[in-house]
């Protein structure tokens, strides 16, 4: 510990804190821009500056470490020009069109700009604006950017793919896709302070289809959704039930409201009856079996090691196989043509909107399964519009068929989910019973990047391991490659923490609610009545009356893929 004194007030603080910390620890607010504890912590923006006694020169509070006997001001005159000069400057280079940008109310720019009563149009602006392709779904707008190197790191540093970079020099130096390997993982989106970079916004889209009376628009939000679509309101997660979702779906006028709960379990009968195949094979089947829900790990396969590709599970996302059935079973209980209904999908994920649009995915010629992807951030944009206050929302249930799921579904949510509902369904598969305990049945041993453990059921042992982020998805996968580790059954999901995490969240700065989104959805997987997926009488139902049985000639047309044909520009 060393002692400083903070605006006049004696502290003792940890002596390998840094000023910012120690401030902030000790209820002292500094503003900051381009910090990112533990990850970006470079000093480029300069907003965070504070005064020491005995040193001419201002200090940038989030890289600079206490000492004994420093006496630091974090409001003093000078400090609040310095301050107020450095966000000027960097407002000259920001297109400040605040009203209409996709982070207006949740732009940290702003919010220091407010803070510090800065006068936003001092200078003339001249911005330059390097050609970037509107339909793919990762956006930049680089009028916005102020170089504050948080998505380079980023991508560096927990994803490991090196998308973003400085290039040129000088005056010329912006922040450019240095290479062509974007995952659409979408973490360099959430770690963006403004709206440089964002997803692609198809709102406009889903509006139109909402006030076409010739379709039938349906609605299918994600596990992950459920846990963090209120945030921004306040509202606590436990008020803002799947139900008051369902409400609010069905305000905005969707003719059906279902649920992504529904296919999870769909996945789940599809992808344990290909484990159980393959771990019966005999050496088949590539070692070990790969999930493929998440359209940023099969990117990254895809573009990273394409030789393993084949090791991936052929059954469709939940959200692929939602609109696959939508657009047949459905379709036909209905009695309307495909072509009427208009499949919308809420995700957490800014890749599901290239997964949508992946031309191998849809089941039919002529008809794309997946209309349209909006993010939760895009709904959350859309109940803005419609002025819809979610506190005052009656919960209302889902709609049926397609609107029920179990707990092994809403796990799907979290890393580590997809993988449990799967083993608990493989065990009802094998043994006809269902696991005693499903809680504790599987017990991780943590490792430093991934987790694993042994299962052994009816005499079949399955050695399983997850993992979420690509930095530990990499490692994973090499040393699988090189021999070091053996596993039957992987899920790697591309965010960390898995969806709850995903690129399409709430963006809060500072924070990862990731972990805290996740155990929700596993609390409401501990009081779901059904936790296995075989269990949900509406996915009996479908198999009864429409695919016959897991993996049989229909369930392979409607419900699985071959990623390997999947382009990825
Ligand atoms: S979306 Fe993911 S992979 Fe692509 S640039 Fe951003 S962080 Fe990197
Ligand atoms: S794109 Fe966003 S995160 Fe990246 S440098 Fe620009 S402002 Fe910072
Ligand atoms: S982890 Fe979830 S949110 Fe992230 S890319 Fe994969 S599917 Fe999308
Ligand atoms: S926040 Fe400290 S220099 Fe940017």
């Amino acid at each position: 510990m060393v002692n400083i004194t903070l605006d006049g007030k004696k502290l003792q603080v940890r002596d390998d804190s840094t000023i910012l910390q120690a401030a902030r620890e000790n209820g002292i607010i500094i503003p900051t821009l381009c910090y990112l504890e533990g990850l970006n912590e470079i000093g480029a923006c300069r907003v965070c500056l504070v005064e020491v006694k005995g040193q001419h020169r201002l200090v940038s509070s989030c890289n600079t470490k206490v000492r004994e006997g420093m006496e630091i001001s974090t409001r003093s005159e000078k400090v609040r020009m310095a301050r107020r000069l450095n966000v000027e400057l960097i407002l000259s280079q920001h297109n400040c069109n605040c009203p209409s940008c996709p982070r207006n109310g949740n732009c940290q720019l702003q919010k220091v700009a407010a803070q510090l009563g800065v006068n936003v149009e001092l200078y003339p602006k001249k911005f330059r604006q390097e050609f970037w392709d509107n339909t793919f779904p990762l956006n930049r707008d680089e009028t916005k950017c102020i170089k504050c190197m948080r998505c380079i790191q980023v991508c560096d540093q927990v994803q490991n793919m090196h998308v973003w970079d400085l290039v040129n020099t000088g005056k010329r130096t912006r922040v450019g896709m240095v290479q062509n390997t974007c995952t659409l993982c979408g973490q360099c989106i959430t770690h963006c302070p403004v709206a440089a970079l964002s997803a692609r916004d198809d709102t406009e889209k889903i509006w139109n289809a909402l006030s076409d009376p010739e379709k039938i628009v349906i609605v299918q939000p994600a596990p992950a959704v459920r846990t963090a679509w209120a945030e921004e309101t306040g509202l606590p997660r436990e008020q803002a039930a799947p139900e008051k979702l369902a409400a609010a779906l069905r305000h905005l006028g969707f003719d059906y409201v279902f649920d992504t709960n529904f296919s999870a379990d769909l996945t789940i009968m599809e992808e344990s009856a290909e484990l159980i195949e393959h771990l019966k094979s005999n050496g088949k089947y590539p070692v070990p079996m790969f999930t493929s829900c998440c359209p940023g790990w099969i990117r990254f396969l895809k573009k990273e090691y394409p030789e393993m590709v084949g090791h991936m599970s052929t059954s469709k996302s939940p959200m692929s196989m939602f609109s696959a059935i939508a657009k047949s079973y459905y379709a036909k209980i209905l009695n309307v043509a495909p072509e009427k209904i208009v499949c919308v999908a809420v995700m957490p994920c800014v890749a599901k909107k290239y997964e949508a649009d992946v031309p191998e995915v849809n089941s039919d010629p002529g008809i794309k399964d997946t209309d349209y992807v909006i993010t939760t951030r895009e709904l959350v944009r859309m109940l803005k519009v419609a002025n819809v206050d979610i506190s005052k929302l009656n919960p209302e249930p889902f709609d049926k068929p397609l609107g029920e799921g179990t707990g092994g579904a809403v796990i799907f949510g979290t890393t580590g989910g997809v993988m449990e509902a799967a083993v608990r369904n493989a065990y009802y598969m094998l043994t006809g019973k269902n696991p005693p305990d499903p809680d504790n049945f599987i017990q991780w041993k943590w490792l430093d990047r991934w987790r694993e453990t042994e299962v052994t059921v009816a005499g079949v042992t399955v050695r399983l391991a997850v993992t979420s982020g690509l930095g530990c998805a990499r490692d994973l996968v090499e040393a699988i490659k090189n021999g070091s580790v053996h596993y039957d059954f992987v899920e790697v999901m591309a965010c960390p923490g898995g969806c709850s995490g995903g690129g399409g969240q709430p963006i809060h700065e500072g924070e990862e609610l990731a972990w805290a989104r996740g155990n929700y959805l596993r609390d409401l997987d501990k009081r779901s009545k059904l936790r296995v997926s075989y269990e949900n009488p509406y996915i009996q139902e479908l198999y009864k009356n429409f695919l016959d049985k897991p993996l049989s000639e229909k369930a392979e047309h409607y419900l699985h893929t071959n990623q390997t044909d999947w382009s990825i520009d």
